[in-house]
């Protein structure tokens, strides 16, 4: 059973990519708590009108491309959106047919998503969760990782740079959102994000693999993960999920705390509306 010790180290590791922000004197940009005007860069559409899935296609691109360009609060926030830099995961697989493994992956780089292309985003009417639908031609995860377990029944113990690229990637995101009022808008709380995945071909090299063992054996096991990629992709599927998952969420919480959802569907209910009650916490 997959066990994910996550969140262990900070949520956040703002600390850090402010003083990277500060050091490179790109804090003159006065931040917001949200935009109480609709940014240019975001078309907006109306649910109960025909042809939404479309519109609401276009309008998540846009936003997309706006976060490849920088939106202060984010920048601020996470640093630039490509590559971005993930904070540490911690992760344990047990008891699997393919993997037991332990790993730590730290110093987290991951490129691709400047090519972010939505191939469909729908709202649900019913909870105003959303299903979208992306795809990235390349992603590739650079970090420092620690590893002990088997994977393909190959025992390992080892630690170093490692990185994994991935091509003509496929994702379905699932996120959940409860609405809530605040200064007259209605905001959408992201409070869960789900993925799921497919891909043509993952790559992916771990230096010091057996512990300083000969280079020749690294070598071939890296080769050999590599010629039978989709059994290994099965194995580090859990962590490349958690990698993006965390991604997509840490983002889509601050863009949604930022912008109201007023500016994405213009005619969204108010919390009150959808959950018939006053009090918006709850369903
Ligand atoms: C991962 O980090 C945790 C917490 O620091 C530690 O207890 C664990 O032994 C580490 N795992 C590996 C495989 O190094
Ligand atoms: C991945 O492929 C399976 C089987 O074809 C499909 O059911 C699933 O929706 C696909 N997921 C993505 C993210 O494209
Ligand atoms: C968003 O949801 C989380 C988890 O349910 C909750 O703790 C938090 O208070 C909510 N935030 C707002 C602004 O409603």
């Amino acid at each position: 059973m997959l066990q994910s010790v996550k969140r262990v180290s900070s949520l956040y590791q703002i600390a850090f990519i402010c003083g990277l922000i500060v050091v490179n004197g790109v804090n003159e940009v006065t931040s917001v708590e949200f935009y109480a005007e609709k940014p240019a860069f975001l078309p907006s559409c109306k649910i109960y009108e025909p042809g939404f899935t479309k519109c609401s296609t276009n309008t998540v691109q846009k936003l997309i491309d706006q976060l490849i360009i920088g939106i202060p609060e984010v920048v601020e926030e996470f640093g630039p959106f490509d590559p971005i830099r993930v904070h540490d995961i911690y992760f344990k697989q047990d008891n699997s047919d393919v993997a037991t493994i332990r790993a730590n992956l730290s110093d987290i780089l991951v490129k691709g998503f400047s090519k972010t292309v939505i191939k469909e985003s729908r709202v649900s009417k019913k909870d105003f969760s959303w299903i979208t639908k992306i795809f990235l031609p390349k992603m590739r995860l650079d970090a420092n990782y620690k590893m002990e377990g088997r994977i393909l029944l190959i025992p390992l113990k080892g630690s170093g740079k490692m990185y994994i690229e991935i091509d003509n990637l496929d994702i379905i995101l699932y996120t959940k959102t409860q609405l809530y009022e605040k200064a007259g808008f209605t905001f959408d709380n992201v409070t869960a994000v789900r993925v799921d995945l497919n891909m043509t071909r993952v790559r992916t090299n771990f230096e010091n693999i057996f512990n300083g063992q000969s280079k020749e054996v690294e070598r071939s096991t890296n080769e050999f993960f590599n010629e039978n990629w989709r059994d290994f992709y099965e194995a580090l599927k859990p962590i490349i999920i958690e990698t993006v998952e965390t991604v997509l969420y840490d983002i889509m919480h601050k863009v949604f705390e930022l912008i109201p959802a007023n500016f994405f569907v213009e005619d969204i209910p108010t919390s009150e509306q959808l959950y018939g009650t006053k009090n918006n916490s709850s369903k």
